[in-house]
């Protein structure tokens, strides 16, 4: 199976990659570039464990294909983390703080979800249901989201 050159800014570098048609962007970032802070769970769409910023939007890497993504702005929890201080990002520090998290394995997409929710719902004080509505597609099996909820009010609303 032949592969395709494509072309990628991930948390603001550049690369250039030869990938085969089928590989998604979740296995590019993994595989590829080694950014493993983005996490592989259902493969379907379905746990938002993938999430990552694609031009600016969330989404599901395991539902991008990875020759569909030529060109684009791609950023990870790896670059989010960076992107203040070099630091942890203010969510980070919530989701720590106060122990919005207990395996890890939703946390990358989770906190990824977060950061764009911050920024897709413009209204403050952000909502306890706004926010449960929008991370409906972030799955999290320990938690009981409770913590995670008040982590992002705390960002959100100060
Ligand atoms: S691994 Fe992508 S949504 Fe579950
Ligand atoms: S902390 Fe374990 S799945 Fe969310």
């Amino acid at each position: 199976m032949s592969n395709h050159p494509i072309t990628l800014t991930v948390n603001k570098s550049p690369y250039s990659l030869s990938v085969a048609a089928h590989h998604t962007l979740l296995d590019v970032l993994r595989d590829d570039l080694g950014l493993t802070g983005t996490n592989e769970g259902c493969r379907m769409g379905d746990c938002g464990a993938c999430t990552v910023h694609l031009n600016q939007l969330r989404v599901p890497s395991c539902l991008v294909l990875a020759v569909n993504a030529d060109g684009a702005d791609v950023q990870t929890i790896e670059g989010l983390a960076g992107e203040t201080t070099g630091e942890h990002h203010p969510l980070q520090e919530a989701f720590i703080n106060r122990g919005a998290l207990q395996c890890g394995f939703c946390t990358p997409g989770m906190i990824m979800s977060a950061a764009a929710i911050l920024d897709e719902i413009p209204e403050r004080p952000l909502s306890e249901a706004a926010i449960r509505e929008a991370l409906a597609g972030n799955l999290c099996r320990c938690t009981g989201y409770a913590k995670i909820i008040e982590a992002i009010l705390e960002v959100a609303n100060g």
